[in-house]
């Protein structure tokens, strides 16, 4: 019998037969469409001529209890002081633009991981290790573009074409764990909705962490939602292509049990 994840597609209209592509490359590419059609499997050989092909954190074991915090960007971190405490992690993960200077005291200073898509990008030191989220093609081939010629210089619209990152430490999540994330964790059935980027770090460090802490994540204590490093906080909608109120259960269930822990800041 068929492997459950596989789904039968029609071919091409050239091919006489029936091909069987992963779902997970279905489903990745439904999240955001473009429409340059690409050979994936060169877009993936081209990616990794630049960025090592390594397993990585697959050392889980009695002698390592690897700690780890996870930092969305909420308002509520700020005037949390968790700085120090965000700081004393072995990985801290941030995600997107979000800064660290002149937020260190609520924010702490360390990035060990950052998370991002081309149009959230930010130039890295060397030291971090920068993770793609990959929700087209395009994103994978503007990863080897950006650390290399730099010939991708638009999305959806202008994005960084070369990037400063360290090659040895760029990481990409792979397609079929943000399609797991997305039906295991969430049960969401929609594609127009999709885990936001927060969520799949989160079930990410708890499969590569031992202890995994949450910080920045939700509304502050008057109840708006926005980002620590806006000056003039303007609250945005939670959920967007996001299925904030899921994830939001989720992330209390997951605190309640003892999972993870969330720090609110309040
Ligand atoms: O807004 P942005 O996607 O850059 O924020 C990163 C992550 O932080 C979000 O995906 C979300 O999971 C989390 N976040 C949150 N509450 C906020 C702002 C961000 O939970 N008020």
């Amino acid at each position: 019998s068929k492997p459950a994840q596989h789904q039968r597609v029609e071919a091409p209209q050239h091919s006489k037969c029936a091909v069987y592509f992963p779902e997970f490359l279905i489903y990745s590419q439904s999240l955001q469409s473009t429409r340059s059609k690409t050979n994936y499997s060169q877009v993936i050989k081209e990616l990794f001529s630049v960025i090592p092909g390594e397993e990585r954190y697959r050392d889980a074991g009695p002698s390592r209890c690897r700690t780890c915090a996870v930092v969305g960007n909420s308002g509520n971190l700020l005037g949390s002081y968790y700085g120090p405490v965000i700081d004393n992690h072995d990985f801290v993960f941030r995600m997107n633009k979000a800064p660290v200077q002149g937020y260190e005291k609520d924010v702490g200073s360390r990035t060990t991981h950052r998370i991002m898509y081309p149009e959230s990008a930010t130039h890295l030191d060397n030291n971090t290790h920068l993770v793609l989220l990959p929700f087209k093609t395009l994103d994978i081939q503007w990863v080897t573009s950006a650390l290399t010629d730099g010939s991708i210089k638009r999305t959806w619209f202008k994005v960084i074409d070369q990037l400063q990152a360290n090659k040895d430490k760029v990481m990409v999540m792979h397609p079929a764990f943000m399609h797991y994330v997305h039906n295991a964790w969430l049960h969401i059935k929609s594609r127009r909705s999709y885990p936001s980027t927060g969520f799949l770090v989160l079930i990410f460090a708890m499969h590569i962490c031992d202890e995994v802490n949450v910080f920045g994540f939700g509304a502050n204590s008057k109840g708006t939602w926005h980002h620590y490093f806006e000056k003039t906080p303007k609250s945005f909608k939670r959920t967007g292509k996001h299925s904030g109120g899921i994830e939001c259960e989720t992330i209390l269930e997951l605190h309640k049990r003892r999972l993870i822990d969330l720090y609110t800041g309040w």
